[in-house]
Formats: C-alpha cells, sequence, structure tokens
C-alpha cells in the first residue's frame, strides 16, 4: 500500500523509542522505503543497527556524517519524503521544533521538510500537561503539524496518565491516511451503510442475517483512505471501527433508517451495504409468546421496514449518488437492473451468493457493477480492491 512512498522516521530520547522498531517493521511489510533519525538522546534506548537491519537503510544519527559526501543528507531526505512521522517526541524536541532550533540531524531535517509532518509525543503526564509543552504543541498544530494525542495509561516513569505513546498500529494509520493514497475523493462526504440488522423478538430474542460487515467497512476504510469525510452506520458486527471514520452504531432496521435520513442532506454520496432486514416483528409480539406459553405452535406477524435505498433514491439531490448491494442466488443480472431502476439508484453492486469466494463472512468479493448503461463484470477481488473500483466507478458518474 505503501509502494514507491518514503516515510521518514524521528526518534527522540523517550523509553516508547522501542515500539518505532515494529512500526518500521510494518511499514516495510508495505513496501514502504523507510528512513530513520535518531537523536543522540534517542540511542540510548535503542540502537540505529534495529532500524537499519529492518529498513535496510542507513540509520542517521549526526548532522556532520561523513560516509556520503554525495548529497546533504538532511535536505535530501527532506525532499524526499511523503510524510515525517516524530514518534516518540520528546519535551524537549517539541520545544526545538516550536522555536525553530535545527541543532542536529533531526531538527536540520524537520525545518527543510516540505511534506506532511506528524508528531507522536511521549512523555511523563505532569510533563504533557505543562503549559510550556501544550502552548508549543498548540503553535505547532497552527503551523499545520498534525499532532496525535498521547494515550493514557500506565506510564514508565509509574505514574499514570495522559503520555503514553499510541500503538504502533495507530501511528500507521495517520501516515496511511496522511500519504497511502491519492486524495481523489478529498472534500466528498460518504455515506455507508453495513453490517446486519437486529430485529428484536422481545427483550431477549432477535431475528438477524449473515452479514458480517467486512464489505461496508473496507470501503469506509478505502473511501477514508482516498480523503473522503466518511460517516459509516454500522449494525452489530464483530469488526474494529476504522480510524478516522465517523461510526454510527445502529441496531435495528429502523434505527439504520433513522440515522442515514438524519444525516442524508449533508452527504454526497451513499453506499448501503447493510444487509437491512425487510421485515421486522410488530410491538405485540412478546405478549403474544407470553400467551402460547404452552408450546402452542405461534405465527410471528411481521411488518415491513423502511427501504432505506428507495427512499434516498426518491430524495436524490443534485450531485447526490446512491449505490445499492443486490445479493442474489438466482437470475442475479435480471433482478438487480430492476432493483437499479426500482430504487432509482446510480449504481447497483451485484454478487452472487453462488459464487464461490464472495458473499458473506469472505475477504474476497466478485462484484458486477451495474450502471443505466453499462455493466462491469469485475474479477474476484480482495473486498479492499472491490472497494477501490466501486468508489471509482462513482467518481466517474
Ligand atoms: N436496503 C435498504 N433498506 C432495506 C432493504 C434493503 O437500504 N429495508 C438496501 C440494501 O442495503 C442494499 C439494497 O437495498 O443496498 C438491496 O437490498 P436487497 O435486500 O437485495 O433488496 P430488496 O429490495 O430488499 O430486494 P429483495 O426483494 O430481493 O430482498
Amino acid at each position: 500500500m505503501l509502494k514507491g512512498k518514503n516515510v521518514v522516521l524521528g526518534v527522540t530520547g523517550s523509553i516508547a523509542a522501542y515500539k518505532i522498531a515494529n512500526l518500521a517493521s510494518m511499514l516495510v511489510k508495505l513496501h514502504a522505503d523507510v528512513h530513520v533519525i535518531m537523536t543522540r538522546n534517542a540511542t540510548q534506548f535503542i540502537t540505529p543497527v534495529t532500524f537499519e537491519t529492518l529498513t535496510k537503510n542507513r540509520c542517521l544519527t549526526d548532522t556532520f556524517d561523513r560516509a556520503d559526501v554525495s548529497e546533504v543528507k538532511h535536505i535530501a531526505l527532506a525532499e524526499r519524503a511523503d510524510v515525517l512521522l516524530i514518534a516518540p517526541a520528546s519535551a524537549n524536541f517539541i520545544g526545538k521544533m516550536a522555536h525553530g532550533i535545527a541543532d542536529d540531524m533531526l531538527s536540520t531535517t524537520v525545518l527543510a521538510a516540505r511534506c506532511p509532518v506528524l508528531l507522536a509525543p511521549a512523555m511523563n503526564v505532569n510533563m504533557f500537561r505543562h503549559p510550556a509543552v501544550q502552548d508549543n504543541l498548540k503553535l505547532l498544530a497552527q503551523r499545520g503539524v498534525t499532532v496525535i494525542q498521547p494515550d493514557s495509561g500506565y506510564l514508565a516513569c509509574g505514574a499514570v496518565g495522559e503520555g503514553k505513546l499510541p500503538a504502533e498500529q495507530t501511528l500507521l494509520d495517520y501516515i496511511l491516511h496522511t500519504a497511502a493514497k491519492k486524495k481523489d475523493l478529498a472534500g466528498k462526504k460518504i455515506l455507508v451503510t453495513a453490517g446486519p440488522t437486529q430485529e428484536s423478538l422481545d427483550p431477549v430474542r432477535f431475528i438477524t442475517n449473515h452479514s458480517t460487515g467486512k464489505m461496508g467497512y473496507a470501503v469506509a476504510r478505502q473511501a477514508m483512505l482516498r480523503g473522503a469525510d466518511v460517516t459509516l452506520v454500522s449494525g452489530p458486527v464483530h469488526l474494529a471501527p476504522p480510524p478516522f471514520v465517523t461510526v454510527v452504531p445502529v441496531q435495528s432496521a429502523q434505527d439504520m433508517f433513522e440515522a442515514v435520513a438524519a444525516r442524508y442532506a449533508a452527504q454526497d454520496w451513499f453506499v448501503m451495504t447493510a444487509a437491512v432486514a425487510d421485515y421486522t416483528p410488530v410491538q405485540t409480539h412478546s405478549e403474544k409468546i407470553k400467551k402460547n406459553a404452552d408450546g402452542a405452535d405461534l405465527t410471528l406477524q411481521l411488518k415491513r421496514t423502511e427501504d432505506i435505498l428507495k427512499w434516498l433514491g426518491a430524495r436524490k439531490k443534485e450531485g447526490q449518488r446512491v449505490c445499492g448491494f443486490s445479493m442474489e442466488t438466482e437470475n442475479m443480472l435480471e433482478n438487480s437492473k430492476a432493483k437499479l431502476a426500482k430504487k432509482n439508484a446510480d449504481l447497483i453492486a451485484a454478487n452472487s451468493l453462488r459464487d464461490a469466494g464472495s458473499g458473506f463472512g469472505t475477504d474476497t468479493n466478485h462484484l458486477v457493477l451495474l450502471q443505466r448503461d453499462a455493466v462491469t463484470d469485475l474479477p474476484l477481488l480482495s473486498k479492499e480492491d472491490a472497494a477501490d473500483r466501486l468508489l471509482d466507478t462513482l467518481l466517474s458518474l
């Protein structure tokens, strides 16, 4: 995902420096070209050899490095970087950055950098809360530096509070959000529905379906990586919420409808991947269950839920785009074409439950994208790649 991207990691003197070895390894696995610059104090906590072994690049620690005279190292690195992350950032380094002090390899590189700069402070809670540090962070944020808030918890100094370097995955998410993809969806507001809905029979039991939410979460994540402002209205699933996405948890079809309807006016695109229940038990049902306690057969009385896709199609405003999903067991193309017209959608992503590698719970999908005047049969792809192709098609409409 980071092929051809140049990631510069600045490591300063903090015990949390050891975590950056893992981050560097994660970045290398995503094919980034990773360069690590350490302050002199950082080398007290972790050795440059660790980073050199992981990144296959020379780890820089000193401005007056005489090993390579062909270029001015800090300037060359600063110019090549697609993103620069300083983590852990000590109070001292934050102070230097805020006031333009450039007295070592890392601080000179930061001053010369034109790329987005991310900063992850890590220190004792009282140091972090000190007005000097807070003012410096505010100043840096005003200048466009992204400050990654530290986690709260047990700190290496024994204190409990804010100041912990966030997990490596969180730091990686920030890097991906900044540099992973072309930001061709910047400025677009996209609402995605995902997962199943749960329709309660009584306070204990419910009716649901096999949806795991994977497709919708993949759409939300790819759209976020491409710069969109994403809202994910999600039924109950066992997936981690994608970072930088506003997640609205819902349970029933009615909840999902209300969550979408409340946000509809502000959105540009809607991608409805949720397997919404078409029917829900009528309210009096738990009464009925009690009355049938003698074991007699019971007929469930169901009422139709609001068809969210159709509701959106009927209210589409100028510039809004609506994409539905269609999961079929037979006559996939005919039924999906009918859905496109009936629901006034711009795009229907159809998949057949009979297709190997497609449907509920899989990590892959074979989608057929239907527009009014075109049908695109995609190959079997990961749900992330399928999501990207779907977003490409919406962008081309
Ligand atoms: N959908 C919705 N609201 C509903 C039901 C479905 O928004 N109450 C959306 C789904 O998220 C999906 C699309 O409509 O994007 C098609 O769902 P599907 O269940 O295949 O369509 P139905 O119109 O319910 O057709 P069928 O009669 O085949 O179930």
